[in-house]
């Protein structure tokens, strides 16, 4: 794996360690008051990063654009604002409710770009699509 695909399931590896590590501390200690976190963490970032990693990894030519690299921050920065904002939110800090819906919305901006540029990469013929690097 490259550039892209790399960094996307880099970061879906990161969540699920630290998303399994919450669900075993809320099991462990029967509090699971953080469970959306645990949910996110583990669905939205685990999941959803690995997919965007293969996806970039099976479309080489779609990982090489500029737009990818935005697709990758974007969703990055936004969603560790996301699940790191709903953790204090739930644990009482009103406060940061501000930054948890600035970020849900630009995660949900990284989803429109990713559309863009999928449905750009499917229109393509396969041979673009698979480019060796
Ligand atoms: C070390 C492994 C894990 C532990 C100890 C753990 C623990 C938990 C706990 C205690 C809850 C709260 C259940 C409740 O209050 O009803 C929960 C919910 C949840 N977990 Fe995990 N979990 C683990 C791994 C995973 C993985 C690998 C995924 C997904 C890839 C996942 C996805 C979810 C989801 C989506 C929910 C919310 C379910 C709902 O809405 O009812 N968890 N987990
Ligand atoms: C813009 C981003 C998102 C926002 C603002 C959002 C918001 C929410 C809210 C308000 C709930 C209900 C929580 C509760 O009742 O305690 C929820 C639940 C859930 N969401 Fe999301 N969500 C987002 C993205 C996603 C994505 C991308 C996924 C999966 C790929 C996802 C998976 C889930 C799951 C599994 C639950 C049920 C677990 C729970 O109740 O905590 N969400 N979400």
């Amino acid at each position: 794996m490259h550039g892209v695909a790399r960094n996307f399931f880099t970061l879906a590896i990161l969540y699920a360690i630290c998303g399994m590590a919450l669900g075993l501390h809320m099991s462990i200690t029967h509090d699971h008051s953080q469970m959306p976190v645990h949910a996110h963490a583990m669905v939205a970032g685990w999941l959803m990063s690995a997919v965007f990693a293969f996806f970039y990894h099976l479309m080489p030519a779609a990982a090489a654009s500029r737009l990818a690299a935005v697709h990758f921050w974007l969703t990055a920065v936004s969603g560790v604002a996301l699940i790191v904002g709903l953790y204090f939110l739930l644990a009482g800090k009103a406060a940061v409710e501000p930054v948890v819906a600035t970020a849900s919305m630009a995660f949900y901006a990284g989803i429109l770009l990713f559309a863009g540029i999928a449905f750009s990469a499917m229109r393509k013929p396969v041979g673009v699509q698979t480019v060796s690097r």
